[in-house]
């Protein structure tokens, strides 16, 4: 492996057991980088760092504090200092009205949002006491507003777009990029689930390298694909009575 071209030496990531996270973890290792990766499946875990010297694996569940706390520890201790903490670890569970579940809601809660506050809480201190480091969320673009059968879902993310927007000033003081990361559709196992069609899926590979393009300049958001983007931005700023009328249309024809 040659030098690593990108801005870090040592980067973590969870929710590198499958999907987006893993597809960036073996990319990122491909550029020479030495990635930790972090899931609760061990075995898939083992089976990704097979891959490349540079993968190293540390099992996790992102709902436990400690155990977040005791994991970048030790990454510091057997790696080095994390430069970049992507905090990827999601779940989905597609709930509406008729199957609403307030376990459902909190579980999509702690995974989504805490699993990430986890994350941010384990790597700050080493991160500020350095004056150095960069942080990235991984939200999505149903966080831009109330969407239908998301309702455990697009809440979670559009907290974690809230969390990323309220921590970036503070953080750029102290020396700390804060980013976050908004996907359209990507085809994972999470998406394969999916009853409903999903305008401009893309495959994983194609999500990671946008990732690290933007992970590699100033901007706040890396939001893809673009049309989808688009689309989301436009319903974003629309007047409620305007956007309730159509997301009204799309539940009378689920
Ligand atoms: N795919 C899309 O279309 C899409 C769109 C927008 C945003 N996103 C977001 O992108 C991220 C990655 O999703 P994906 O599509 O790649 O889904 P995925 O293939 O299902 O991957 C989800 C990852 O999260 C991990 N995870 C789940 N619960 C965890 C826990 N309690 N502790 C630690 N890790 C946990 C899973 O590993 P274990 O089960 O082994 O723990 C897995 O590695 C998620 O945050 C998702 O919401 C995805």
């Amino acid at each position: 492996m040659g030098e690593p071209s990108a801005p870090w030496k040592t980067v973590w990531i969870t929710g590198a057991s499958s999907g987006i996270g893993r597809r960036l973890a073996l990319d990122l290792a491909e550029m020479g980088i030495t990635v930790a990766v972090s899931a609760r499946s061990a075995d898939q875990l083992a089976e990704l760092a097979a891959h490349s010297t540079n993968i190293q694996s540390y099992p996790l569940d992102v709902t436990d504090l400690d155990a977040c706390r005791e994991t970048a520890r030790s990454v510091e201790s057997d790696i080095a200092p994390i430069d970049l903490a992507v905090a990827a670890a999601g779940i989905w569970i597609i709930r509406d009205v008729k199957s609403f579940s307030a376990q459902d809601s909190a579980q999509v809660m702690r995974v989504n949002y805490e699993g990430a506050v986890n994350v941010i809480d384990a790597v700050l201190p080493s991160m500020t006491a350095r004056r150095l480091g960069q942080v990235a969320l991984i939200a999505s673009v149903a966080g831009y507003r109330g969407i239908p059968r998301a309702v455990t879902y697009a809440p979670s993310k559009a907290a974690l777009i809230s969390l990323a927007e309220t921590l970036r000033p503070d953080a750029a003081r102290h020396g700390i990029k804060v980013q976050i990361i908004n996907p359209g559709f990507v085809r994972t196992p999470m998406t394969a689930v999916n009853d409903f069609p999903m305008p401009f899926l893309m495959e994983p590979v194609d999500a990671s390298q946008r990732i690290i393009a933007g992970l590699q300049s100033s901007r706040f958001e890396i939001v893809f694909p673009k049309r989808l983007a688009m689309i989301m931005k436009l319903l974003r700023v629309l007047p409620y009575a305007l956007y309730f009328w159509l997301m009204g249309k799309v539940v009378r024809n689920k």
